[in-house]
């Protein structure tokens, strides 16, 4: 099938028009709220979007702490800051969606532009900063939702520690939020990876990590999975004392990773809109630069707690090799953002009947049989 996304609306959204990338997400939002909200089970609106985005099938349907994903591929964190397109997701066919990441205080995030293509790498750089409406705003919003109509994937919600709170109170600022919205998602990621936030990523540090787990862990009602998102700039020594701290401290599971610092081997050397530097700009890269160095933390991840920890993937996942790599190097599960931006929403399909065809390939029955397979072959 062509892809109409692909053939007429990429050509336009990253010609040389230098539309702004942020403002079309705004657009993106706001219509994919209109869907979701719009449409029910049997509306031809969704009926449509099921028949064009999702596929679905047994063999790629899997079960993680209690959860079931009925498939791997899922919505990776930032593109839904605020829940408001949270019913549209499983339509488009993501087998799992994380809203946030939401702090406990709205705040604006960083000044505009923040938010940058670099199409020649198949990348984005950002430096939003945690623009959001807050948590409590979240939790009303996702209420109304749930009580209409219940989430048909697991969802996860992705915590970050608001810009006015100091750096030593921030575990009692992810608890609040974590109280907040407890209630309405699947799984929570404690995130302190994100470049754009000043100070953050020293929260990586056990002796910070440890407390904010234990602040989450003490109001966790609900037993609700709690996982950690990281970066891929930590040294390996770094990564050894999370994920031993995840299997004393009772992490759920590691989110391997989010947007990178470093700027090597990138062809771009200025941004379209503003003729600046690459190298000079703040901002964390994300895509296809970010493939390899995702992959290799997974495989390690996965090699040293020797496949107990879940982990879910991401980071320059475009086509259904890429998700393949990630599932055999070690990750449960895998998610997308600057892939789905470049190839548009028929991509999640094409990903999953690609992965239909690998396991048909290495003889195996399910996607669970796959999780790590290259540590074993
Ligand atoms: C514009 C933009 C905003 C992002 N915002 C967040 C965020 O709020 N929280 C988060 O954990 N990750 C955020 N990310 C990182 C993604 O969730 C993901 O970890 C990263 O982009 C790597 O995946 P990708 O190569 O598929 O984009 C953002 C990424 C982009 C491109």
């Amino acid at each position: 099938m062509k892809d109409p996304y692909r053939q007429f609306l990429r050509p336009v959204l990253f010609s040389g028009l230098k539309l702004d990338a942020e403002l079309l997400h705004g657009y993106a939002i706001r219509t994919l709220s209109y869907l979701g909200r719009l449409g029910t089970e049997s509306s031809w609106q969704t009926q449509w979007m099921q028949q064009q985005f999702c596929f679905t099938s047994p063999r790629l349907s899997q079960s993680c702490w209690g959860l079931t994903f009925p498939n791997p591929v899922g919505l990776a964190a930032g593109f839904d800051k605020d829940g408001e397109a949270a019913l549209v997701w499983p339509w488009l066919g993501f087998g799992l969606a994380e809203l946030g990441t939401v702090t406990r205080h709205g705040q604006p995030g960083n000044p505009t532009p923040r938010l940058f293509r670099l199409v020649d790498d198949g990348a984005v750089l950002n430096r939003m900063g945690f623009n959001n409406q807050g948590a409590t705003a979240l939790a009303g919003r996702l209420e109304q939702y749930w009580r209409d109509r219940p989430a048909r994937i697991p969802m996860g919600i992705n915590l970050g520690k608001s810009k006015v709170t100091p750096l030593a109170e921030a575990a009692a600022d992810y608890q609040a939020s974590f109280q907040l919205l407890q209630p309405y998602g699947d799984y929570f990621v404690i995130n302190v990876s994100s470049p754009n936030t000043p100070g953050l990523r020293s929260l990586q540090s056990v002796e910070h990590l440890g407390e904010i787990l234990t602040a989450l862990r003490a109001v966790n009602n609900s037993d609700k999975p709690l996982l950690v998102k990281i970066a891929p700039d930590l040294a390996w020594a770094d990564i050894d004392a999370i994920v031993d701290l995840a299997i004393t401290g009772g992490l759920a599971g590691i989110i391997a990773t989010n947007t990178t610092i470093a700027r090597q081997g990138l062809k771009t050397q200025r941004l379209a809109q503003t003729g600046n530097l690459v190298a000079a700009e703040a901002g964390g890269i994300s895509g296809l630069p970010l493939q390899q160095r995702s992959t290799e933390i997974i495989r390690h991840i996965y090699s040293r707690t020797q496949g107990t920890l879940p982990i879910i993937g991401v980071g320059g996942i475009f086509t259904a090799a890429d998700a393949w790599e990630k599932i055999t190097a070690g990750a449960s599960l895998v998610q997308t953002y600057t892939g789905w931006l470049y190839e548009g929403p028929w991509m999640v399909r094409r990903l999953l009947t690609g992965l239909l065809t690998y396991l048909d390939q290495a003889d195996l029955a399910g996607i669970g049989d796959a999780v790590g397979l290259s540590h074993r072959r």
